[in-house]
């Protein structure tokens, strides 16, 4: 081996020692950390729809591999509903087909979205974020009446 090559190697493992001492710094010295799961905190205690008033819902929605917790649910047509997510391990996707509604689902995080449902149907959510082997099962569905 060449002493260019030592020279090299030997940066390379001091770099690398350097990085994994901060790391171990920030997390022991500083209390640094990867996030938090919001969802123990209210209003994730638990997955909820309820009506504020009329036809104004509210949604909040955990999303965990590999499925939506949220109640089937079912809106009037016409109605605008506030949508509240999060996720409960790691990030996921939730687009609401034939809406605007395409948000992020991450850990420690809520993302909104307000979304008015002008004709009846079904309405379904697909996760759009692979997040595992099971990520093409993660779908749901909205439907809208009369
Ligand atoms: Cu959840 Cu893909």
């Amino acid at each position: 081996m060449e002493r260019s090559e030592r020279l090299v190697m030997g940066i390379g493992i001091a770099v690398m020692a350097v990085f994994f001492a901060l790391v171990l710094l920030l997390a022991t010295g500083f209390g640094v950390d990867v996030p938090g799961c919001i969802t123990e905190m209210k209003p994730f205690e638990q997955d909820t729809v309820f009506q504020t008033a009329e036809k104004r819902y509210e949604m909040h929605v955990i999303a965990r591999m590999w499925s939506y917790q949220m109640p089937p649910v079912e809106f009037p047509v016409g109605s605008t509903v506030d949508i509240y997510l999060t996720s409960g391990d790691v990030v996921h996707g939730f687009h609401i087909d034939r809406t605007n509604v395409n948000l992020m689902a991450v850990p420690g995080t809520v993302t909104y979205a307000r979304v008015r449902f002008r004709t009846p149907g079904e309405y379904p959510i697909v996760c759009h974020e692979y997040c595992g082997i099971g990520h093409q099962q993660m779908v749901g569905v909205i439907r809208v009446v009369q």
